[in-house]
């Protein structure tokens, strides 16, 4: 063997596995609200398979589909009963392979979502552990006995609201669940369920997947002992999901240090594909983020901070450079403003025009750092959260504007017209939630000022400039409210305030959110939310 034979030399010459996510534009499905293509009112693998040709012309190539698992469906598919087959209400084995088959045709990857905190407690797995104390597979899931008082063992609350764990009379002791009752926390403590798990992944990479989005990355391993939390502010169960758990330091239940173990497991397996994983990585501090994402590890996490974040331009940035500063590898962030769990962005920047307005400026900024952006379906279309009437809600996490989910999941506009081309049914899962003929994709296609046009520009603008994609990012210090950043020869500007301040800096417009072309002259007036990106001069 030569010297220069060496594994890191070969290496060097080798692209490395699941590279080619830096430079992709993810995009996320919600299967139910997609497309249906059976007259049932609910989204399903056709229906994504008959839009592919859509997704193409938007220009993304990695597509993000939402659970399609066997599901009771209590959680709406993050329940999987089977994580190895299809819920019928979605098609089956041979739809998925055909839509596989499709994306991969138009040069798409997909990655599927995997759950792994928790499975169904119709899973069979689930089931045969709650059979008995001593069933073989008991400690497939968290058992403890009630505590001294014949309560839940811990302090530890639901996601969701309410104690973390449902008593099971059967057998009298307690069972965790991290989310509904009917999800119950996998153990993650016992190696069946690693190996179990890594079966699951091996099932769906020979189908020809291009990775995972973990769902829950942050929460799989458990404090051995399970020990109560520390209680720092009265925990009220009547108050909402998000103050109960805010009433407690996470230490013991989320963040523990060995999960990241197993996704370097997983990692070392997908890479055998040239796959990636993703991580649903719920935390709001860069270095719980870091935590997570480590080289050997996810390839990928998800930063949320965009998406609890106020309007303010202080607060945009701050959320912006988290990641970059906090992580060993800047490329490793999936950028989200919108997903199936949030209000849309228009509608928690201010609603209308102006939140449309400012979901752009934020996009241009996302599509401008290095990492992977992603768009949650509709987004592309400025869609604002559907108005769902109390009677209509299907979330099972409660009611009320801020607390359902229902507003961002509410079904996909494609056409005008009866079942605005969703659906041939005359009732949907949810309701539309007033769309407009405007709001549908059919006619924004056909309108070369539609958001849609914007957002594929912004698309096509992020894939023919490496720069854009690249390390290295300067934040150059403005004295207003316009955050600008420095790539290489381009910078972005955007005007996160609401005056009206001059760009201060020249060049040539190589993307706008207000349709500009040609020079930006740095006396020109930024408009609110305006964002535009130029090769500068100086
Ligand atoms: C995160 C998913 O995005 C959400 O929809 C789900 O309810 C929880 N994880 C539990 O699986």
């Amino acid at each position: 063997m030569s010297i220069d034979a060496s594994p890191a030399a070969l290496l060097a010459d080798q692209p490395q596995a699941g590279a080619w996510l830096v430079d992709a534009v993810g995009y996320e499905i919600y299967i139910r609200s997609f497309r249906d293509s059976t007259g049932n009112g609910v989204g399903d693998l056709d229906g994504i398979t008959s839009q592919i040709d859509y997704l193409e012309t938007l220009g993304v190539d990695l597509l993000w589909i939402t659970p399609f698992y066997t599901s009771p469906m209590a959680d709406f598919g993050y329940d999987v009963a089977d994580y190895c087959a299809i819920e019928p209400i979605f098609g089956n084995l041979d739809d998925f392979d055909r839509l596989l088959d499709a994306a991969h045709a138009a040069n798409m990857r997909v990655i599927v979502d995997i759950v792994p905190n928790h499975s169904s407690t119709e899973h069979i797995w689930f089931r045969e552990s709650a059979s008995s104390r001593h069933a073989v597979r008991r400690d497939f899931y968290h058992w403890r006995d009630p505590g001294p008082d014949g309560g839940p063992p811990n302090n530890w609350v639901s996601y969701f609201g309410g104690p973390a764990w449902t008593l099971h009379p059967e057998t009298g002791q307690y069972y965790l669940h991290l989310f509904l009752p009917e999800q119950a926390d996998l153990n993650w403590g016992n190696p069946a369920v690693i190996e179990a798990f890594d079966e699951v992944l091996r099932f769906w990479l020979d189908r020809g997947i291009d990775g995972f989005r973990i769902d829950v990355a942050q929460a799989l391993v458990k404090d051995q002992a399970l020990r109560s939390n520390p209680q720092i502010a009265p925990w009220d169960p009547t108050g909402s999901r998000w103050e109960q758990w805010d009433a407690f330091d996470h230490q013991f239940d989320i963040l523990q240090p060995s999960s990241v173990d197993i996704f370097a497991r997983w990692r070392r397996i997908v890479d055998e594909y040239d796959a990636v994983l993703v991580g649903e990585t719920y935390v709001l501090e860069p270095q719980q983020l870091a935590h997570l994402v480590r080289t050997d590890g996810l390839n990928a996490g998800f930063w949320f901070a965009p998406m609890h974040m106020e309007w303010d331009p202080q607060a945009i940035k701050t959320a912006l450079q988290g990641p970059s500063q906090a992580l060993a590898k800047q490329t490793q962030v999936g950028w989200v403003a919108a997903s199936h769990d949030e209000q849309r962005p228009p509608t928690r920047f201010g609603g209308g025009d102006l939140g449309r307005r400012r979901s752009l400026m934020l996009a241009t900024l996302l599509m401008s750092l290095p990492g992977t952006p992603f768009l949650y379906q509709g987004e592309e279309l400025g869609l604002e959260d559907g108005v769902v009437p109390p009677d209509a809600q299907a979330d099972p996490v409660g009611s009320g504007a801020s607390l359902s989910r229902d507003g961002c999941r509410t079904p996909m506009p494609w056409q005008p017209g009866p079942g605005l081309g969703f659906t041939t049914s005359p009732t949907t899962w949810l309701p539309f939630g007033g769309r407009s003929d405007q709001d549908t994709a059919a006619v924004q296609v056909n309108d070369e000022d539609s958001w849609f046009h914007r957002y594929r520009t912004l698309i096509k603008v992020r894939r023919m400039h490496p720069e854009l994609r690249g390390l290295g990012v300067e934040w150059p210090e403005r004295a207003d409210d316009v955050l600008a950043i420095r790539r290489d020869t381009l910078l972005v500007l955007a005007n996160a305030g609401d005056g009206a301040p001059t760009a201060e800096v020249g060049g040539e417009i190589v993307f706008s959110t207000h349709g500009r072309t040609g020079v930006l002259q740095a006396t020109d007036v930024l408009a609110p939310a305006e964002a535009v990106i130029i090769r500068s001069t100086d």
